[in-house]
């Protein structure tokens, strides 16, 4: 005690001890600041020059790739970026447009910085959807302007309810040869008001997902950013040929219910990686169906590689058939749960060959989970003896 109360007298003699025999030191510190100071000043006059002169070239916008022979702008089509004017008819005359040049390459509709406020609306073939940096897709939050749709027959119901399901915003069915990328721009889904009406059981029809392509091949989508979907982000239903590349995937991690981010539904040969994935439900999950709905349609989710993901939340894999899939460089942080299989008898059909390599998991309470009996049924029809096999799995280099 008396040791520390001496302390602060005695480092004063010291310190003045200190300055008297670095007197000369301190002088010449003070001139080399000077120095310094007056350099500096000297430096910033051409400095400020050069940053007005080169600031310029680098604020003007990206200029945008030509990837398809006919380009497009939405503006050419009435469209008005001011995040009010609602604009599904400029979206649908472009896509019209571009569904009439067929095979000769097809189209690209550029979708400049702003935010394009839009009904859901229907891809066509052979089209590139490009978003520039700093323009934003926003889906209208009013169910009334989203269209119903007859439920996924390997679903058989509507998931949250019965009978039609919204529709996705951006929506296609049986193409081939669609690239939707940018440079970074976003499609928000403005999900907030779904998931409040969802918690109040307002709506009375299962909520759409962000982007859904069905029963089509040739699917590129990359280098852009995916937020706040009513419901899953993105939904490739009974597709072939799907690359998913450098794609965010964002939603708040709580309130966000059912905000999967992938989901590979009955999909065979699909590439998802180097993305970041941050949702309130599963970042991937690699789904065939549900239960007898599931079994009937029989298409099972095959030759699916995943790798070098950021995922917040969990990887899951579920139901009527997935095989042959790879899962590698997977970093899953602040989750519950990292990988999991879930699945119950009802479901049927297997879970086959999946590799595991290269996990980290980072503040996640359970790494590895294998539940089969995750009870969850679309209603009472469901197979009692339709056990799912589960075989064949392998984990290798799990980490944290
Ligand atoms: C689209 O058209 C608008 C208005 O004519 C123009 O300002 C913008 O630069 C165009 N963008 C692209 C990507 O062509
Ligand atoms: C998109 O196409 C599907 C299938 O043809 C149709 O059911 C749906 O109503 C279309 N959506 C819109 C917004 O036009
Ligand atoms: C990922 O996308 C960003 C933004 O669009 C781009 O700047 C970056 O180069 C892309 N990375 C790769 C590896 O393609
Ligand atoms: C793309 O934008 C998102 C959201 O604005 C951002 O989090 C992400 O880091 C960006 N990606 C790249 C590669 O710049
Ligand atoms: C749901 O159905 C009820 C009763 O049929 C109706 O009053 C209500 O407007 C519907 N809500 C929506 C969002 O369609
Ligand atoms: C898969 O689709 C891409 C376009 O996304 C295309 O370049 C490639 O040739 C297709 N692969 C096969 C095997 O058809
Ligand atoms: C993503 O963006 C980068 C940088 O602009 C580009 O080099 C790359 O080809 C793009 N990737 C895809 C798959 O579009
Ligand atoms: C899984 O891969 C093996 C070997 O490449 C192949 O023989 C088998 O048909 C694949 N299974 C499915 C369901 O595609
Ligand atoms: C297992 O799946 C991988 C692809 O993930 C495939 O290359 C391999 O041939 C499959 N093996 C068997 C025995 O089906
Ligand atoms: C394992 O995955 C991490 C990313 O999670 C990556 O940085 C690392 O290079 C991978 N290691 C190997 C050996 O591929």
């Amino acid at each position: 005690m008396l040791e520390t109360a001496a302390h602060p007298h005695s480092w004063i003699p010291s310190a003045v001890t200190f300055l008297s025999t670095h007197k000369t030191f301190l002088t010449v510190f003070w001139i080399l600041f000077f120095f310094t100071l007056f350099y500096w000043q000297r430096d910033t006059v051409p400095a400020a020059a050069a940053v007005f002169i080169f600031r310029r070239p680098y604020t003007l916008p990206r200029e945008l790739p030509r990837l398809r022979p006919a380009v497009y702008n939405l503006t050419d089509f009435g469209g008005v970026g001011d995040g009010l004017t609602l604009n599904t008819a400029a979206f649908e005359g472009a896509v019209m447009a571009i569904s009439k040049l067929g095979r000769s390459g097809g189209g690209q509709l550029n979708v400049p910085p702003g935010n394009w406020l839009t009904a859901p609306f229907n891809l066509t073939s052979h089209m590139t959807l490009f978003l520039a940096e700093g323009a934003v897709i926003l889906g209208i939050d009013d169910e009334n302007y989203w269209p119903l749709m007859p439920p996924l027959p390997a679903y058989g119901y509507g998931r949250e309810h019965k009978g039609p399901r919204y529709g996705s915003l951006i929506h296609g069915q049986n193409l081939r040869d669609v690239v939707i990328t940018g440079h970074n721009g976003t499609i928000n889904g403005q999900g907030q008001t779904w998931w409040k009406k969802y918690r109040r059981k307002l709506l009375n029809h299962t909520r759409g997902p962000l982007v859904q392509i069905m029963w089509s091949t040739d699917i590129l989508i990359s280098n852009i950013t995916l937020r706040d979907s009513p419901f899953w982000t993105l939904h490739p239903y009974d597709c072939k040929n799907v690359t998913i590349r450098n794609v965010t995937i964002l939603a708040p991690i709580f309130e966000a219910p059912n905000t999967d981010g992938i989901d590979p539904d009955s999909c065979e040969d699909m590439v998802v990686e180097d993305c970041y994935i941050s949702v309130g439900d599963d970042g991937v999950a690699i789904k065939s169906g549900w239960d007898q709905y599931g079994i009937t349609y029989g298409r099972p989710s095959t030759n699916i590689l995943i790798r070098n993901l950021v995922i917040r939340s969990m990887v899951s894999e579920m139901s009527g058939g997935v095989s042959n899939f790879t899962i590698e460089n997977i970093h899953v942080w602040n989750s519950r749960r990292a990988v999991r299989i879930k699945t119950a008898p009802g479901r049927g059909g297997y879970i086959r060959n999946i590799t595991y390599r290269n996990l980290t998991f980072d503040n996640v309470r359970v790494g590895i989970v294998i539940k089969t009996d995750y009870n969850e049924h679309p209603d009472e029809g469901f197979d009692r003896d339709a056990a799912p096999v589960v075989e064949d799995i392998s984990y290798t280099s799990v980490h944290g």
